[in-house]
């Protein structure tokens, strides 16, 4: 089954914003939301740039190329509202702390629960993911990247998984490479670790969207659960979370309601 053809099972973001100061959220839901840069207007920037905190506005305006400044304007907006369409409140009100590896965490009242969420951006491409009290990451890449995948997989990679990647079609290197790197990624970030966890002391197989710990100890594969997206036609994405049972998840996967995010900042 292609990418693109995944069904989608529980759309509870469908059901529209949180209202009355209500959530969508339970510890068994995850919401993905994902914005491409060309669906963006000219016009519309300013008001995804009101959406951000002082502190963002401040560190968006140090990038040297209007492409990285745009696309960490459009993650960091559509977190804010990904996080006020599911949980309530104003975007701009949402703030966060660093961990030891530089993981940003929402800061949250003590005796609610814990919300969990995570950034990535690429060429062109953002996406935003959100669960509750579990470990998340997501990665997106682009697929035009100029990578030396063979080189930089037996650098990086498990035994198996530069095996698979040697064996894939001259034309499938790179999208067999950034699958790999993508669950990867998205693990790393979920545990929080970032590349400071070595990416050979684990694996992934792409039918089955398993892990395995090259040391049994590590950590426990029936503990996670993966996908993996198409959003763009250029672009892959991958999704990590612990979670106690991990079918019991219902993930809302879908590209961010563009009008929604522009309302937030009018
Ligand atoms: C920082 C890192 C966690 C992810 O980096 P990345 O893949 O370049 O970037 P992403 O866009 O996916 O993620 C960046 C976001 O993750 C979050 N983040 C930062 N540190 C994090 C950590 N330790 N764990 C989880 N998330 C983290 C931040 O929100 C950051 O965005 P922000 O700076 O705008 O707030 C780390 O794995 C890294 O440095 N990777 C290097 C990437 C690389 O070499 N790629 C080559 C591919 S061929």
């Amino acid at each position: 089954m292609k990418l693109e053809d995944k069904p989608v099972t529980d759309r509870f973001l469908l059901h529209g914003p949180v209202t009355d100061g209500g959530s969508l959220m339970t510890p068994d839901r995850a919401a993905l939301w994902w914005i491409a840069l060309d669906r963006i207007a000219d016009d519309d920037w300013e008001t995804l740039e009101a959406i951000l905190s002082e502190e963002e506005r401040i560190r968006s305006e140090r990038f040297h190329f209007d492409r990285d400044r745009q696309v960490y304007v459009a993650a960091h907006a559509t977190c804010r509202g990904l996080l006020s369409y599911c949980l309530g409140g104003a975007p701009q009100s949402w703030r966060f702390s660093v961990g030891d590896h530089g993981k940003p965490e929402l800061v949250c009242p003590p005796e609610g629960p814990r919300v969990r969420v995570n950034i990535s951006h690429t060429r062109g491409l953002a996406a935003v993911a959100l669960t509750l009290d579990h470990d998340i990451g997501v990665d997106v890449e682009w697929l035009q990247r100029s990578a030396e995948t063979d080189k930089l997989a037996k650098r990086v990679f498990a035994a198996r998984e530069c095996r698979t990647l040697a064996a894939a079609p001259q034309a499938r290197k790179l999208d067999t490479f950034l699958s790999f790197w993508t669950l990867k990624e998205a693990y790393v970030k979920a545990i929080g670790k970032g590349l400071s966890q070595p990416l050979d002391a684990f694996s992934f197989d792409l039918d089955t969207l398993r892990i395995h710990f090259e040391d049994g100890q590590a950590d426990d594969p029936a503990r996670w659960r993966f996908e993996r997206y198409a959003p763009a036609p250029e672009h892959l994405m991958a999704l990590a979370i612990r979670h106690p049972d991990p079918a019991r998840l219902s993930i809302d996967a879908m590209a961010a309601p563009l009008d929604f995010l522009l309302a937030q900042g009018a």
